[in-house]
């Protein structure tokens, strides 16, 4: 057989790979056999398997072999964006957290959950909000991890933080209540808003926090019945609110009885934080955070905890909803918390998210940046003639996709801005991306 280019079965490869030909997961030849089939030399297809793998199509497990790798397109929901995902995009606008072990993480406990006893349990249904001792590991996990008097009876398991803020909302909340929410503020909540008819009312922020007497005038103003917040590293400016911050909002929520319902999706990466909300206030803070950041956002594993007055709410609305999380992920996730696996995670992940914001700190240097030396993204303010959608177009053709602060705003003005995930890349790669980043900002519109 003549022999054949390395580039060729590199193109031949990619263009199988992302038409659908070689599905993910699928097993690629060996080397050897790579290169007998192509009549190259064994290095020659080390290299086809090196290029695909630089490109993000492919993956190498160690004694395994390579494997067709799923990149799932994150913004296959959005179609006028023009960052949308392909194989090859940059992926800086999510934060999944992925790391060399995963993998096999995963393989060693579907072995374990293979081999235990009574894995019939797992067949079947759970009650609504999980299984009693699932949700006392979780109870545990918070009382030692967060600091949070957790009781296992008003923990409930649910598919990941976003369906914990939406049962919340569903369980606690009436179309057309008013919410109080940061002007800047994860999106996810803005959606689910918009779909449950909630007005959500903005409390313009300060560099450190939310405004609160501008809060207070809200509350005066309107009847506020939540406020939704986020006081260990709010998504998108990283602040982290202090005791005295929170104990400010939470006399606020005392005196104009409104719920809090505070999010700790990323409270992790903040070691010692100042207390929760949920502890200050327990009787009226709705805690909500998951796995996704910590341990994989594929899991779909998140935890609710109510006050008291609250939990009967929230079962029957998960009833009504989902009814119960998959056994066997519950089984898994509870497992991971159990045995120290998520907590040497979150350790490992706080070392990694302040590595990766020094190398952020070095490249953006002289730019105006938000973020936390602890925080997973940044929040980058653009030079005033330049508009956020034609940089994110920019970044797209470079094949980096980035946030838009629009995704953001409750206000009716976004400022022109772009939120950038650090995590999502190996660490290796993220100066190169930001340098791209930078070049592209300070070059604009060449
Ligand atoms: C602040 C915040 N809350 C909730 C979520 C949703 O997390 P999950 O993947 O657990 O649903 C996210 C995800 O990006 C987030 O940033």
């Amino acid at each position: 057989m003549p022999s054949t280019s390395v580039a060729y079965v590199v193109d031949q490869l990619a263009a199988d790979i992302q038409g659908g030909k070689l599905a993910p997961g699928t097993a690629l030849p060996t080397h050897r056999q790579l290169a007998a089939i192509h009549g190259m030399a064994i290095a020659s297809a080390s290299k086809v398997y090196a290029q695909l793998k630089a490109m993000g199509m492919v993956v190498g497990e160690t004694g395994r072999g390579t494997f067709v790798r799923d990149r799932p397109a994150q913004r296959e929901w959005d179609s006028s964006d023009e960052a949308r995902l392909n194989a090859n995009t940059t992926d800086l606008s999510f934060n999944h957290p992925t790391w060399p072990g995963q993998a096999d993480l995963l393989r060693t406990m579907l072995r374990n959950l293979a081999a235990s006893g009574d894995l019939a349990t797992l067949m079947r249904q759970q009650p609504p909000g999980g299984r009693r001792h699932e949700r006392q590991i979780v109870a545990d996990f918070l009382t030692s991890q967060r600091g949070i008097d957790a009781d296992e009876r008003h923990v409930f398991l649910v598919n990941g933080a976003q369906q914990g803020l939406d049962i919340v909302a569903r369980a606690l909340l009436e179309p057309h209540d008013k919410v109080a929410v940061d002007a800047l503020t994860y999106p996810g909540f803005r959606m689910l808003a918009e779909h449950l008819r909630l007005h959500l009312q903005p409390i313009p922020g300060h560099p450190d926090g939310p405004d609160l007497n501008a809060l207070e005038n809200i509350c005066r103003q309107h009847r506020i019945r939540a406020i939704y917040t986020m006081p260990t590293l709010q998504n998108p400016l990283g602040w982290v609110l202090s005791t005295e911050q929170r104990q400010r909002l939470v006399g606020i929520a005392r005196q104009h009885d409104c719920l809090l319902i505070e999010d700790a999706s990323y409270a992790f990466l903040v070691d010692p934080a100042p207390p929760a909300l949920a502890t200050l206030a327990p009787e009226r803070t709705v805690y909500v955070s998951s796995l996704s950041k910590s341990l994989a956002s594929g899991l779909r594993f998140g935890f609710v905890v109510a006050p008291d007055a609250c939990a009967g709410r929230i079962k029957s609305a998960i009833r009504a909803s989902y009814w119960s999380m998959p056994s066997l992920l519950t089984a898994m996730a509870t497992r991971w918390i159990a045995d120290g696996t998520v907590a040497r995670q979150e350790a490992m992940l706080r070392q990694d998210a302040f590595d990766r914001q020094a190398i952020a700190r070095e490249v953006l240097a002289g730019m105006d940046i938000i973020t936390h030396p602890a925080s997973m993204f940044l929040w980058m303010n653009l030079p005033e003639d330049l508009r956020m959608d034609r940089i994110a177009t920019a970044l797209a053709r470079r094949g980096i996709a980035v946030s838009k602060a629009q995704a953001y705003a409750t206000t009716r003005h976004a400022p022109h801005a772009l939120r950038l995930g650090l995590s999502s890349l190996p660490t290796a790669q993220l100066r190169s991306v930001l340098m791209q980043v930078r070049d592209t900002i300070d070059r604009f519109p060449i």
